[in-house]
């Protein structure tokens, strides 16, 4: 009786009613770097070493790697760069299966067989909770071994090494993971930060010009609600940018990532408890727009078509004066984006409701609680609402139609 009562006088207590509850609590300090580097796997870089940590106990770090075929298409040599990067530390880590290449994009998130694959392959490899799963691709295979880490033994470490614009400066940089299921986007997933970023240049060198545009969309995302420096940033260097000039492409990269870090761990609520997503902002039409196209949008496209949405609708709600509208889409034009794709003209038969509009509903079920859509008060500063005005929204999307001589 004696044990029991110091062991219940260490834990606070409420009273209700009859009933007496022990609170439980305890919290856990997440820190992850994140790197920008270039060459990671030359045998002078020594980052990625660095990020496992010194080895326990004299064992080696058991490894693991995952690799986008995208990437090596454009890099042969790659998984023999990295066999022999082990291999030269083979004091301190060991590889514990063959480099394996998977198909990236967003089918790889699609394949749930894909998932259960390499789970299999993680317990026969013999990996631990101590040991490292790398992934090294773009967001959709980081997305899907992010998960399969997660989710194999409880949880084992793993690093990301994002390879393309929208891994490096937004995906890549955050704590979530998931694949899609259902029929619904990132239905399944975790929050689990990874142990490390690092981020090398030489592999945006050879994304190709698609997927380099697709991804700056989200660095006029978070400028567009953060930060209205970066905005005339943007638009000072758009025409580099649209040239992909490597040095500003570069900067894009490093200050968008920094924003998304920040907002994540000073915006009080890393694991999205609430029902607002600041970052989201485009997103509620964007995801379902990629799910229109038969994900024949990138993500980064469907967001800046989002993003135009949202911005030409906070004008004609009265949120932000006429002319910031013209002005992002015009930004997003000289960037490259094309802001109109036939999904956003598919309407449902019974009302002739655009399909794009389901898309709210959709994304409030996936937050849960009351509807929050983050709109734009000024180009730099954001605002939620709770509701969308859905003749304005139809309004904000026609206006995105190209007509013949004026745009
Ligand atoms: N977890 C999050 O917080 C978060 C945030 C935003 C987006 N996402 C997800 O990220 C995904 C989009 O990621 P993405 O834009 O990086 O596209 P992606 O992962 O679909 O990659 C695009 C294409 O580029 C190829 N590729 C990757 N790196 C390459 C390189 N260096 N050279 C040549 N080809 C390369 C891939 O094989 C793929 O075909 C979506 O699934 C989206 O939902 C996740
Ligand atoms: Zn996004």
């Amino acid at each position: 009786v004696h044990v029991v009562g110091l062991v219940a006088d260490a834990l606070s207590k409420v009273d209700c009613g009859d009933a007496r509850a022990f609170i439980q609590r305890f919290s856990v300090p997440y820190e992850f770097p994140v790197y920008f580097t270039r060459d990671i796997f030359s045998d002078a870089n020594h980052i990625l070493s660095e990020a496992m940590g010194q080895p326990v106990s004299g064992r080696r770090r058991r490894v693991v790697f995952f690799l986008d075929e995208g990437l090596i298409r454009e890099m042969p040599d790659l998984p023999r760069r990295i066999a022999a990067y082990v291999g030269a530390r083979g004091d301190t880590m060991e590889l514990a299966g063959p480099v394996e290449t998977i198909e990236g994009g967003e089918r790889c998130k699609n394949d749930p067989q894909l998932v259960e694959h390499l789970q299999r392959k993680l317990v026969s490899c013999g990996m631990d909770r101590h040991a490292y799963v790398v992934a090294v691709g773009g967001g959709a295979l980081l997305d899907l071994v992010g998960y399969v880490a997660a989710t194999t033994h409880r949880g084992i470490r793993h690093i990301r090494i994002p390879t393309t614009v929208l891994a490096q400066n937004d995906s890549g940089v955050g704590v979530k993971n998931g694949v899609n299921a259902f029929g619904f986007k990132n239905m399944l997933g975790t929050f689990v930060p990874p142990v490390a970023v690092i981020n090398d240049s030489a592999f945006i060198d050879v994304l190709p010009g698609r997927d380099k545009r697709a991804g700056m969309a989200e660095a006029v995302k978070v400028a567009l609600i953060r930060d209205g420096a970066f905005f005339d940033w943007l638009e000072e260097k758009a025409e580099a940018l649209a040239l992909f000039a490597s040095e500003p492409l570069d900067r894009l990269i490093r200050h968008c990532a920094l924003l998304h870090m920040r907002q994540i761990s000073t915006g009080g609520d890393p694991f999205e408890r609430g029902s607002g997503r600041p970052l989201d902002f485009g997103h509620w039409s964007a995801h379902k727009l990629e799910a229109l196209s038969g994900y024949e949008l990138r993500h980064g496209e469907a967001v800046a078509i989002g993003i135009a949405i949202d911005t030409r609708y906070s004008v004609l709600a009265g949120l932000m004066p006429p002319g910031a509208d013209v002005r992002v889409r015009a930004l997003l034009e000289r960037l490259g984006f094309n802001l109109w794709h036939p999904a956003c003209d598919l309407r449902r038969e019974i009302d002739g409701q655009r399909l794009v509009l389901a898309g709210l509903e959709e994304f409030r079920e996936h937050l849960g609680g009351e509807l929050t859509i983050t709109l734009l008060k000024s180009l730099g500063t954001s605002v939620d609402v709770h509701e969308m005005d859905h003749a304005l929204l139809d309004e904000a999307i026609e206006w995105l139609r190209p007509r013949d001589g004026i745009r």
